[in-house]
């Protein structure tokens, strides 16, 4: 295994990478829910990335992306998301870094009060991005307005690359096939924690929304024929081509490092059953499995992403889908600024109610 992981290591070290966050993040075992539970869980922080305090998965792909764009000489970086976008806000912290302009077109998913600007809006305000908040127009499904959003952007480059400027573009969520691999590099960094705790994971739960952490966590586990099982909680609704869709994903990140394997949808398990009524609504599972590894471990999650995501671990472990003693990495993604979003996106967190 420790020879393979360094030959993964090194088709990934052959890409233009920006060093952004701080790795490795780290990886424990959670003792109180661990024994709660009956399985040995562990929580691999990607929630503790950096750059900023508020770090997530999107560290890892800006990355790549960034590298990409210093290696291709631009000096504007465009992206998309919800008004609450934890991709947005990252990419923008990281644009600030390495000395690139910050645009942004947002989807008012929730409408921001101009009065009360929160959570991720405020931080890329005072980050200072160029933003563009497009609202949905009557008749528009929210794939129409998100539709809408990317050529609102890419018009917008297309003028200032005629002024002289080199634009690069990042798709949502930075699922791009080069934004994506950086999870093979995430999933040789479990390995190789794995092997110095000896431990051998059966599961791995992580959230999935753009598709594209799960394409590159499969496209590592492919590479390093590692045994657990990824199971993929999606935050949002998702149509059956999916799996297919991550699966050529996962395709595509392994062909642009040169790996030598493939995967199929067959091979990937996104569970649906956690995400309603919808992207960026709050529910019950979600709100007690936020409290619940707050009050036994500290940790805080986020009732987007991680809170849905581990909202369907518990599911899975007190339904008996998981063996009793089995161990489970739970992938933390990060997005806490959701905690300090819109009460519509909070749901009934701040009430006292629950209290143990
Ligand atoms: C905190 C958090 N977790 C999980 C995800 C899902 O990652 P992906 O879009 O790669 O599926 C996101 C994406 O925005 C996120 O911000």
């Amino acid at each position: 295994m420790e020879a393979t992981i360094s030959a993964v290591r090194a088709l990934m070290d052959a890409k233009p990478r920006a060093a952004l966050g701080f790795y490795p993040t780290p990886l424990y075992k959670l003792e109180r829910l661990s024994e709660m539970l009956g399985v040995s869980l562990y929580i691999k922080r990607d929630d503790f990335s950096g750059m900023s305090l508020f770090g997530g998965n999107k560290v890892r792909k800006l990355e790549y992306l960034l590298g990409d764009a210093v290696a291709k000489g631009c000096d504007t970086v465009f992206t998309y998301g919800a008004t609450q976008s934890n991709h947005a806000m990252q990419t923008v912290t990281a644009c600030r870094r390495l000395g690139l302009a910050p645009i942004l077109y947002l989807n008012a998913y929730v409408q921001p009060n101009e009065n009360d600007i929160r959570s991720n809006m405020l931080l890329d305000r005072i980050l200072g991005a160029e933003m563009h908040i497009v609202e949905g127009l009557d008749g528009e499904t929210e794939a129409d307005t998100e539709a809408r959003c990317f050529a609102m952007g890419k018009a917008h480059a297309a003028r200032l690359e005629a002024q002289g400027r080199e634009c690069y573009d990042i798709p949502l969520g930075g699922a791009s096939y080069i934004g994506s691999a950086a999870f093979i590099g995430g999933y040789c960094e479990l390995r190789e924690q794995c092997a110095q705790m000896k431990i051998d994971p059966d599961y791995l739960f992580t959230a999935t929304g753009t598709g594209g952490t799960l394409a590159g966590l499969m496209a590592g586990r492919r590479l390093l024929d590692a045994k657990a099982k990824v199971i993929a909680v999606a935050v949002s609704r998702k149509s059956a081509e999916y799996e297919a869709k991550c699966a050529s994903l996962a395709n595509e990140c392994l062909e642009w490092i040169g790996g030598d394997k493939r995967i199929s949808a067959e091979d990937i398990t996104v569970n649906r059953d956690y995400f309603a009524p919808g992207y960026e609504q709050p529910n019950e599972a979600a709100t007690e499995a936020i409290r619940l590894l707050a009050r036994t471990e500290g940790l805080l999650l986020d009732p987007v992403y991680s809170g849905k995501a581990f909202a369907g671990l518990l599911g899975h472990v007190r339904g008996g889908k998981i063996t009793p003693g089995s161990t489970v990495v739970f992938w933390h993604t990060g997005g806490a600024t959701a905690l300090f979003a819109e009460k519509e996106i909070l749901g009934p967190l701040a009430e006292a109610e629950g209290a143990c």
